[in-house]
């Protein structure tokens, strides 16, 4: 746990919260992107690679994009600056503030990478990060981010949909849910030399959800390859969800029968759900969940039932009491 003096004892760890919040603080504490631009990636992989020296927002690669029309799964609200996006960040491997992660980029190192895939499927395979971008055509999706804080933002993702790598890997019949495991390494991580919480970082979803074309796993931001404070080199982005679900440097995705324990629901479990999906009607047991603040804006605007994706996800909870903070 953390050593603030001023922590309450027994107090139990939470995603975030606004830095206004007193309680919070005192808690805590291309890629050939579409086509052969390999080469352009190369220069990129050696700049977030380079050790020591902190990689900067500036010097994140620009990746290849064509321009495109708006798809069925964008939004056309403004997009966060990306100075913003890459700076005010959660990820507590690099530290639990909100600027510790662009400070420590460095220490993340994202080359050589692997993901595993195994568990509940035909085909388990170890592949190489760069590999495995290689397997489908990267898309732009431009999403909506709530974090369970209150703050959110607009960012615009480039990837691939999580079904198109499951379904290469064939899930059994047995496959129900698949849980994400962060990178865990202790010896170079700052935020993994501290017992903020169980490291490895895990998170899961129900295969369903999984499936749902709006899932997406992201490799590039707004034209650049993913920086370590956005949770290069491959992270989740499950809009309709508060964003402690979208879990960021991933190495290892198993399908499993039954549904796996999350960091943060194990850490409280009283305060974080399995689903998480994002509710305005229910608060979270010590905060409203009513209103959140954009990143970039001073007003708060309402929040919308599953982020504004209501209609394209709810189907999916048919027959759930929402009525609950799951
Ligand atoms: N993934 C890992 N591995 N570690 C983390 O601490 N924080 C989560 C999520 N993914 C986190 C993580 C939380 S609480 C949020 S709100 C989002 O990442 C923040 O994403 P962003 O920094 O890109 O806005």
């Amino acid at each position: 746990m953390p050593t603030d003096p001023d922590a309450v004892p027994h107090e139990k760890p939470r995603p975030d919260e606004d830095r206004s919040n007193p309680s919070r603080r005192q808690f805590l504490r291309s890629a050939a992107l579409f086509t052969g631009t390999a080469l352009a990636l190369g220069g990129g992989l050696e700049l977030l690679t380079r050790r020591p020296g902190a990689v900067s927002s500036e010097e994140a690669p620009e990746l290849a994009r064509p321009a495109r029309p708006l798809g069925p799964y964008d939004t056309s609200e403004p997009v966060t600056p990306y100075a913003q996006a890459t700076t005010y960040n959660n990820f507590y491997e690099l530290g639990v503030s909100k600027d510790d992660p662009a400070r420590n980029a460095s220490a993340l190192r994202v080359r050589p990478w692997t993901v595993e895939i195994d568990g509940e499927v035909q085909k388990p395979v170890t592949v190489d990060i760069d590999q495995l971008q290689s397997w489908f055509p990267l898309e732009d999706r431009i999403y909506r981010m709530r974090c369970v804080e209150g703050w959110s933002m607009v960012m615009p993702w480039l990837g691939f949909p999580l079904a198109a790598l499951l379904r290469r890997v064939q899930p059994t019949g047995e496959a129900r849910f698949v849980k994400f495991t962060a990178v865990n390494d202790p010896q170079d991580l700052p935020g993994q030399q501290e017992a903020i919480l169980d490291w490895p970082y895990v998170e899961g979803l129900r295969l369903d959800e999984a499936m749902h074309p709006l899932t997406f796993m992201a490799m590039g931001l707004d034209g650049k390859v993913l920086l370590p404070q956005s949770g290069a080199p491959l992270r989740l982005a499950v809009p309709w969800k508060y964003g402690f679900k979208s879990i960021k440097s991933i190495v290892r995705i198993t399908l499993t029968a039954s549904q796996p324990e999350t960091t943060w629901s194990r850490a409280a479990p009283d305060e974080y759900g399995f689903y998480a999906n994002v509710n305005p009607a229910v608060p979270h047991p010590r905060w409203s969940q009513a209103t959140e603040r954009r990143i970039g804006e001073l007003r708060r605007r309402d929040t919308l039932p599953f982020n504004g994706y209501a209609e394209q996800v709810a189907g999916l909870y048919r027959g759930m009491d929402l009525r609950r903070f799951y």
